[in-house]
């Protein structure tokens, strides 16, 4: 079998099935395998641990002062248009995501405040009113595009009305995110990176006009108290919560329909989790936290190295970047027996660390697991036998950073 660092990262075929790498990672004890052109990829559970608490020498500060999307990572410039689209927008600073403690520290505690366990519990009943809607515009026909029908539409619609949109202009808050995140700027060109422009100050200058309606006439939802909390006698301004807002809106959506996904998919492979979560639904948080592990939804993210250091034996000098695989941890044989067997029954699936570890573990974790949880119970209620269209297209998005499915063609009966 190829050693770690013989896998090419960027090839179709590990973007299809990136599991071989991982085992050779831990077979071999590779603690920082080279990846060309991406830097370190890091994938033993003991050092994404470890590496995550160290924020100073391992840092999320690698976007540029103005916030992360006007320049992208390199600060590559902009064309003159670009720039002038971005500048007529409100100003964005580097905030919570991209910042490292004691900016993160601060940012976190009122973030915090926003997302408890209460407010995930509240939004509950309106998580299920959506999928009851979703699957309503569908259930007649007897087939679905799962993933463009359902998966995108529960987490797209529950944050957006959660910051203040309603369920019509969900719709218009997907258009931006999809622009938003249609890649990184400094690979994309210029008729992209105006669309990409427009969308950033059109969402921006959205938010900011209702970040001022809250402020001045506070309602019942996320946005205000992002927009209204304290810590410490300090709350956050306008330009702190903007950034905040537009991380919501793009790291809570595809990530929790990959998420729903690629739980389903994986319910075709194993029927008999189908039949056991499907007749007992006090088993699908545990089934949630294994696909979590099995299947991460993001498999890595970037840390950028801010003075030389080892990891191991191998060196990692100053201003390179490395991969935390949160993925690859996930089999990770020291903490789960039989990694690669799915196996909703394993006791310990909720060690995985697919929504990160450390300061910057994921703030919407509560409220990602309550969508993924209410989705399937309401699927099950509603339908009945169903079945995946085996001769439609199964690839998965080719990225190596994300796992998820570009559709997964159901067929199914009405369960009533
Ligand atoms: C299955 C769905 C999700 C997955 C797999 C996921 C994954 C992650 C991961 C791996 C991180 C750690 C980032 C790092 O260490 O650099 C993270 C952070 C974050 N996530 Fe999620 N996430 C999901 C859903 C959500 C949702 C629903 C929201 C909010 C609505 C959200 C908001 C955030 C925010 C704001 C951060 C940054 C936290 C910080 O820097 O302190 N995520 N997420």
């Amino acid at each position: 079998m190829k050693k770690a660092h013989e896998f090419d990262l960027n090839s179709p075929e590990i973007m299809e099935y990136p599991y071989d790498f991982y085992k050779a990672i831990h077979r071999d004890n590779a603690r920082a395998v080279e990846v060309q052109g991406v830097g370190h990829w890091i994938g033993r559970m003991d050092d994404i641990k470890e590496i995550t608490k160290n924020t100073s020498i391992f840092s999320n500060s690698y976007f540029s002062e103005g916030g992360p999307l006007p320049t992208g990572v390199s600060g590559k410039p902009l064309e003159k248009d670009v720039k002038e689209i971005f500048d007529s927008g409100p100003k964005v600073v580097n905030a919570l995501w991209t910042t490292d403690p004691p900016k993160h520290t601060l940012h976190r505690k009122l973030v915090n405040k926003a997302f408890t366990g209460k407010w995930v519990r509240s939004m509950e009943p309106k998580i299920r009113d959506i999928a009851n809607g979703l699957i309503d515009s569908f259930i007649d026909e007897g087939k679905t595009d799962f993933i463009k029908d359902y998966a995108v539409y529960v987490p797209m619609i529950v944050i957006a009305e959660a910051l203040g949109m309603s369920r019509e202009d969900a719709k218009q808050f997907k258009h931006w995110s999809d622009d938003i995140l249609s890649g990184n700027l400094d690979v994309l060109d210029h008729r992209a990176r105006l669309r990409v422009a427009k969308s950033f100050v059109e969402a921006n200058n959205h938010f900011e006009a209702t970040i001022d309606e809250r402020r001045k006439c506070p309602a019942d939802d996320l946005i205000t108290s992002l927009a209204t909390a304290e810590v410490e006698g300090k709350s956050l301004d306008t330009s702190e919560v903007l950034p905040i807002v537009n991380t919501l809106m793009l790291a809570g959506n595809e990530t929790t329909t990959n998420l729903i996904g690629n739980a389903m998919k994986l319910l075709f492979e194993y029927p008999e989790a189908m039949y056991d979560i499907s007749h007992d639904y006090n088993l699908i948080p545990g089934f949630i936290d294994e696909v979590m592990r099995f299947e991460a939804p993001v498999q890595c993210l970037y840390r950028v190295v801010t003075e030389d250091t080892e990891i191991g034996d191998v060196k990692i000098s100053k201003d390179s970047s490395i991969m935390l695989g949160w993925g690859t941890a996930g089999r990770d044989p020291k903490y789960f027996d039989n990694p690669d067997i799915f196996d909703i029954y394993r006791s310990n699936s909720s060690q995985n660390v697919g929504f990160g570890f450390g300061p910057h573990i994921c703030v919407g974790l509560g409220l990602a697991k309550a969508e993924a949880k209410i989705a399937f119970e309401t699927l099950f209620d509603r339908l009945k036998d169903i079945e995946l269209d085996k001769n439609s297209d199964l690839s998965h998005i080719p990225t190596f950073a994300t796992r998820g499915y570009k559709k997964l063609n159901l067929q199914f009966k009405n369960n009533n």
